[in-house]
């Protein structure tokens, strides 16, 4: 198993942020899920996203998505301004949220669900004209070729023709990650990429996450798994109860008095 090289630690870097979320609130009711949030991500870097149950991570991560409107603040990406933007609009400048396999999915084959993913092409009146017609099989199509090769890199090339509710629940998180890649992102959103998989998936999760960096992909993580968080991210993002309690290195964060018992106020 190779290992995972640590990001080096260093100056801040003074490009221009690839994201930058700027004083973000969303209010659900009586419900501060977000509160005055403000953090940037560097092109190609790794930044995590922690905190406890609640703290308003999944929440944070719609806004940026473009699922859950701001009550006020902005999210500029890539130098567009992307409130207000749909999800589709967001994806198609390079930012991209991972989805669930849920649903009509779990009854495609895991080829079929990378083609459906791809934007705005063939792959959208594919859903509807399957009938179990395995045309790409002998296809040298662009897509296919891309499909095939994302497969190769996740180790799935094997499971093709799987369909993907047949899939374990590691196997199915590396198919999320394969559909989310087709769309050629700049950066990924992922909420909780290792949840309830076993151990030598997550490694692969974790290893399939450093090698997107390196080919220069942006990630924003939202993980409770802390250990891979520390080897992947350089900045972690710290939230308790909407707002942003802490940002620097793991290393950092984790020493702070605040961040420990914003963990510890909230285990059971
Ligand atoms: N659609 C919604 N309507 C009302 N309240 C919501 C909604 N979505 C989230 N909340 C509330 O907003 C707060 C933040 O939730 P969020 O799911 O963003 O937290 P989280 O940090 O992702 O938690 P977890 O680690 O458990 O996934 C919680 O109090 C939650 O109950
Ligand atoms: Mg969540």
């Amino acid at each position: 198993m190779t290992e995972i090289d640590r990001p080096t630690a260093g100056a801040p870097s003074r490009t221009a942020p690839l994201l930058a979320v700027d004083d973000v609130s969303v209010a659900f009711g009586g419900v501060r899920a977000v509160d005055h949030l403000s953090f940037d991500v560097a092109p190609g870097s790794i930044v995590g996203l922690i905190g406890p149950n609640g703290a308003g991570k999944s929440t944070a991560l719609k806004v940026i998505g473009g699922e859950v409107k701001p009550t006020s603040g902005r999210v500029r990406f890539d130098g567009a301004d992307l409130v207000g933007a749909a999800p589709y609009e967001a994806a198609r400048r390079g930012l991209v949220r991972t989805f669930q396999l849920g649903g009509e999915f779990a009854r495609l084959t895991v080829m079929e669900n990378l083609l459906v993913a791809v934007p705005g092409q063939k792959g959208e009146t594919l859903l509807g004209a399957l009938a179990g017609r395995r045309w790409w099989r002998a296809s040298q199509d662009a897509e296919v070729r891309k499909a095939r090769d994302i497969l190769g890199g996740l180790q799935l090339r094997d499971k093709e023709d799987a369909y993907a509710g047949d899939l374990s629940g590691g196997q199915r998180k590396l198919v999320e990650i394969a559909r989310a890649l087709m769309a050629r992102p700049k950066m990924l959103l992922l909420d909780e990429p290792m949840a309830g998989v076993n151990r030598s998936l997550a490694r692969r999760i974790e290893e399939t996450l450093a090698r997107l960096r390196s080919d220069g992909i942006a990630l924003l993580l939202v993980e409770h798994e802390l250990g891979s968080v520390e080897r992947l991210c350089e900045r972690v993002v710290v939230m308790a109860n909407g707002s942003k309690i802490a940002e620097g290195d793991m290393t950092e964060v984790r020493s702070r008095d605040d961040v420990l018992s914003a963990y510890l106020g909230r285990r059971k």
